[in-house]
């Protein structure tokens, strides 16, 4: 399901800085030779998520589902000069390909891509995280949340993606995926010790702040 209509949607591309050549490759091959290339944050989501990065400039990003490595070189846009970027995917077919865009992007030392499940690596990483983007399976979200909130700075910022799951969230009967994204929805608006808006933006981007209590 498209929120936006074609027509404003062409138009906020066209209005959006291009992406840079590495990005548009990743892009392109991604949905020519990568399964559910729809998957892959895009250029909108893309400039965006670098934007959000730039204004945060985070020392630590934690990425959970780096897929094609997409959003993990939009996110490593707005790394300090110390900075670094650890994102996690289980998937070890696309091993070589996104360790090779990584290798060639302006960012490579400063990634740290694991293959393993995220549940697992989360909790033997000792560091402390700016900026978290979760975008790995979605019955998992609750859990990566609570398994990451501790690791995350007061005023971090923690990014979760596809929230509005195809506007499945209004089904009368959810699917376990829906139910998952809904309890999800429900556990950030419940809880107190963080701000939240839900971004309609492309599939929805719930944009959350934890606050220094
Ligand atoms: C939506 S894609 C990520 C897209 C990417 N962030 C982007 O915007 O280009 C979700 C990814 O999560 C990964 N994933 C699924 N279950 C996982 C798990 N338990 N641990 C780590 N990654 C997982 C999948 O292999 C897939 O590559």
């Amino acid at each position: 399901m498209e929120f936006l209509d074609k027509g404003l949607s062409d138009y906020s591309d066209r209005h959006t800085k291009p992406e840079n050549d590495l990005l548009s490759r990743i892009n392109r091959e991604t949905h020519l030779k990568v399964m559910r290339p729809r998957m892959l944050s895009g250029h909108l989501q893309g400039r965006l998520l670098s934007m959000l990065s730039s204004m945060l400039r985070p020392r630590r990003i934690l990425e959970i589902g780096t897929y094609t490595g997409y959003s993990a070189l939009c996110l490593a846009e707005g790394l300090t000069d110390d900075g670094k970027l650890i994102t996690l995917d289980v998937n070890e077919e696309l091993e070589d390909r996104v360790r090779g865009y990584f290798a060639e992007s302006a960012y490579a030392s400063k990634i740290d891509f694991i293959i393993n499940d995220a549940a697992r690596v989360i909790s033997t990483l000792n560091e402390k995280f700016d900026l978290v983007f979760i975008d790995a399976d979605k019955e998992n979200y609750a859990k990566y949340y609570d398994l990451v909130f501790d690791k995350v700075i007061p005023g971090g910022i923690i990014l979760a993606d596809n929230v509005l799951w195809s506007g499945k969230v209004l089904d009368t009967k959810p699917d376990k995926d829906t139910k998952a994204i809904l309890d999800f929805n429900k556990k950030i608006q419940d809880d107190k010790r963080v701000e939240n808006v839900l971004l309609p933006v492309r599939d929805g981007i719930m944009m959350i702040r934890k606050l220094s209590l």
